[in-house]
């Protein structure tokens, strides 16, 4: 099944690339930019790694992405996660970005988005990879700092494709964020809202990002089961779920697999993807293998996965069309 995995021609649209901060290059960027860590060794950092919620990952998350300082850091990052993706078939990614976490603490926005988006340039020409960017707002920041920084954005639309939210849950209803994402609705971004797993009021959040913000798609979301009626809608609208079992399997301690199978079996747009993977290791393979799916299951995640891609119509076919070839060529 492995080997099946690795051939399936994938899709990635729940990735933060502050996550896939591996320890060589956290430790390259430390040294290019003259900061000590408080890590001799890559073994003592992973130590270091000692999260299992929510809020103790994102405390270790923030303070490791601090190596980051220029426009060359960010496309280094960039272009290591797009060279792993592509070499597990990830045919095309699309790649959240925190940049509060970065100016609010002096790295302009301008230094974040031009390396990536350089790296993404560089990566579909010499990779064959494709990728687009979605700007995260920090929802335990005030909802001031988010619209500033939408308004910050403006000028750079053409290179970003849509809007999520993530960061700390707790006490951070979507619902602090709607004037924050009707201007990015009109102003042509599209939206998706982390609704991570097992958080206080998890249902409640899911209900307010389909009803009241009315997102495109949302990330996580795996609690909505406790809620059929909303499932239906969900199904109803063509919503998708980018869920992350490895991640899932650290902040909660289970993987959701079973919970995730129930949705896919009734008919949620379910996809499957790696979140963090330097700190939740593994990348989309591993995640598609930690579900113990069937071949069928496998075809229809990557199915659902480009169906709820934001690219256009023609091109989301002819990756469906590279999954249809595939599936039919390996059974
Ligand atoms: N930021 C990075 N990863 C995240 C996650 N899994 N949940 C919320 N915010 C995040
Ligand atoms: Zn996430």
């Amino acid at each position: 099944m492995n080997d099946f995995i690795a051939g399936l021609p994938k899709a990635e649209l729940h990735l933060h690339i502050e996550g896939t901060l591996e320890p060589e290059l956290k430790f390259e960027l430390a040294r290019r930019n003259g900061i000590a860590l408080p890590y001799e060794t890559i073994d003592e950092l992973r130590k270091a790694y000692d999260f299992d919620d929510l809020p103790s990952f994102l405390k270790v998350y923030y303070e490791g992405m601090g190596v980051l300082r220029t426009e060359p850091d960010f496309y280094d990052l960039a272009l290591a996660y797009l060279r792993k993706a592509a070499s597990q078939n990830v045919r095309y990614a699309e790649i959240f970005f925190d940049p509060q976490a970065h100016t609010s603490r002096g790295v302009p926005f301008d230094v974040v988005i031009r390396g990536l988006r350089r790296a993404i340039l560089d990566a579909e020409q010499q990779l064959g990879i494709r990728a687009q960017l979605i700007m995260c707002f920090l929802r335990d920041f005030q909802a001031e700092y988010a619209m500033a920084t939408l308004l910050e954005s403006l000028p750079y639309k053409e290179w970003i494709v849509g809007v999520g939210l993530d960061s700390d849950e707790k006490g951070n209803p979507p619902a602090k964020f709607a004037a924050v994402y009707e201007r990015a609705r009109q102003e042509g971004y599209l939206l998706t809202m982390h609704c991570d797993v097992d958080q206080e009021n998890s249902v409640e959040h899911i209900r307010q990002v389909i009803q009241d913000i009315q997102v495109n798609r949302i990330d996580h979301g795996v609690n909505i089961l406790e809620n059929p009626k909303l499932v239906e809608e969900i199904v109803a609208k063509g919503i998708g779920l980018t869920c992350c079992p490895i991640s899932n399997g650290i902040v909660t301690r289970s993987t959701k697999a079973v919970e995730i199978k129930q949705l896919l079996a009734r008919g949620v747009r379910v996809t499957i993807n790696s979140d963090d993977p330097a700190y939740f290791p593994g990348y989309v393979a591993e995640n598609l293998a930690a579900m113990d799916f069937t071949r069928e299951e496998l075809v229809q995640v990557v199915r659902n996965a480009f169906e709820i891609t934001w690219l256009p119509r023609h091109v989301k076919d002819a990756y469906l069309a590279e999954v249809e070839a595939y599936a039919l060529s390996a059974s």
